[in-house]
């Protein structure tokens, strides 16, 4: 989609389709025309400008525009950068919805609501951006078009002062588009050897250096625990490893993504309602993958490095069982309490692996990891584990930033008891079924111990059962608007 900024005479100008955000209690524009068509607009009395109220006028008098789309943003003081991003996607599904090709936006004028002009900018954008994402590979006959082009109207300073946002904006929401494709994509079509290689294409469009360890490979340097999950799929464990590495870059940053294409449990097999979606398990790959390749068009001064894990968790005979007990990279032997814990194996080899191979000063993972940190925080909010309070803060602060929210949740040592293990070093599972999500970011911790490192339990948001304003049922590409914000916080 082309994106821009824009100036433009409302009163002259010949625009077929004008989407402009109303709020409720107070005026957000300055433009004399619009004002004049919003005080007779409100006196039909069936638009006040409520949040999400929308209504459309056709070729109203005294503009020369084919249609008006008013979007309510509601009380002007609950107004904040996600009521934008949601009128803006909102605004998109209706002009995609009438078979549209583009619109344009009138921006509120800056100064009317508390947000800085790039972030209400920004906001706009990304909920432009972020809507027009449709996820219709799989359907035989597109009913929906995507939108080509949408323009924001803004005063006309304001074009040039901030005339690289679009792109930035459009580079970032690509990025979250190509993790939801991965997401939304079934699991007979990415299976380990499968979605590797869609990373690894990806990656080459941006020059982005990318490896895979086959399994040969995998079995000479050790990765037992890897290894052993992928032991009951037909389709090969790997592990792909990407490196951004610009001139100048004085710190490491390493993320690492769990890449489970998908769970069924292994043989402590899920019941059928808990395989519904089970397809998602790659969400922390596809998310830092996305990053990865988004980082390399934006070129921030950090080298980064990604590790991911990925495996086909299925029973076979030639599967894993509870009990076994499994040397990991580290050198920590693990018994496997319960095969559906997965995610840990996997996980704290990449994590070791990454931190032995190139010691980075920070270590980041992206992980579907429990049922139970959706327990706690619901469908929408991501936990966020680590003892460094600097790192931690600044995930949360990102979170905020990108509404791709994030709770910190507590990591008490105490409870390291509950993953003692009678034969091996330690258990993958708790011997309590409480306080799930802490447990397994506790066994990942014992896997980290050079680097700063904080654990992302995205279970909750990576998935979207029902589509909501910028973002359809599926994959929600949660994490990688998160991981770009992140960087820059540690560049
Ligand atoms: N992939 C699941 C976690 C999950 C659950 C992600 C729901 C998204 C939605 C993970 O591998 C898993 O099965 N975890 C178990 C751990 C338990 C066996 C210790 C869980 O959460 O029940
Ligand atoms: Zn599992
Ligand atoms: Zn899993």
């Amino acid at each position: 989609m082309v994106l821009a900024l824009a100036c433009a005479d409302i009163g002259t100008a010949s625009i077929e389709t004008l989407v402009v955000p109303v709020c409720a209690d107070k005026r957000i524009h300055t433009d004399r025309t619009i004002l004049a068509f919003l005080q007779t607009a409100k006196k039909l009395n069936e638009f006040s400008g409520e949040k999400n109220e929308e209504i459309i006028f056709y070729k109203p008098s005294g503009l020369k525009m084919k249609r008006v789309i008013l979007e309510g943003l509601g009380k002007h003081d609950r107004i904040d950068a996600e009521t934008l991003r949601a009128m803006a996607g909102k605004a998109v599904k209706r002009c995609i919805q009438l078979k549209l090709e583009a619109f344009h936006m009138m921006a509120p004028a800056f100064q009317s609501i508390k947000l800085d002009p790039p972030l209400m900018l920004s906001a706009l954008m990304e909920g432009i951006c972020l809507g027009n994402h449709l996820f219709d590979k799989y359907l035989e006959e597109k009913k929906q078009k995507p939108l080509k082009t949408v323009r924001l109207l803004v005063e006309a300073a304001a074009v040039q002062t901030y005339g690289r946002l679009p792109q930035r904006i459009e580079t970032v929401c690509a990025g979250t588009a190509l993790a939801r494709d991965w997401v939304s994509m079934p699991p007979n079509d990415k299976r380990p050897e499968q979605f590797a290689r869609l990373i690894v294409s990806q990656a080459r469009k941006v020059k982005l250096p990318v490896r895979i360890l086959s399994e040969a490979e995998m079995r000479r340097k050790g990765f037992g625990a890897l290894l052993a999950v992928g032991a009951g799929s037909r389709s090969r464990p790997r592990m792909v490893i990407m490196e951004y590495k610009p001139n100048g870059a004085r710190k490491t940053i390493a993320f690492v993504g769990k890449g489970v294409t998908f769970d069924s449990g292994g043989i402590n097999l899920k019941p059928s309602a808990s395989l519904d979606d089970m397809k998602m398990d790659m969400s922390g790959a596809a998310a830092v993958a996305a990053a990865l390749i988004t980082l390399a068009r934006l070129k921030p001064k950090i080298h980064v490095i990604a590790a991911l894990p990925i495996v086909e968790n299925m029973p076979s005979g030639s599967a894993s069982r509870p009990g076994d007990i499994i040397k990991s990279y580290s050198g920590k032997t693990i018994e496997i309490g319960n095969t559906d814990a997965e995610g840990r194996l996997i996980l704290v080899d990449a994590m070791a692996y990454i931190c032995r191979t190139y010691k980075p000063q920070t270590l980041v993972d992206l992980a579907t990891l429990t049922g139970a940190c959706v327990v706690a925080l619901g469908e929408k909010i991501a936990g966020v584990f680590s003892e460094d309070d600097d790192l931690a803060e600044a995930i949360v602060a990102s979170g905020q930033k990108t509404h791709e929210r994030c709770w910190r949740m507590p990591l008490p040592q105490d409870y390291k008891e509950q993953l003692k293990s009678d034969f091996a070093d330690i258990s993958n599972m708790g011997s309590t079924r409480w306080g799930g999500a802490i447990t397994a970011a506790l066994f990942l911790s014992e896997f980290v111990k050079e680097a700063r490192w904080a654990h992302i339990d995205i279970a909750g948001p990576a998935y979207a059962k029902k589509g909501e304003a910028y973002c359809d049922a599926g994959g929600t590409g949660f994490g990688v608007r998160l991981l770009c914000d992140l960087v820059d916080r540690l560049k």
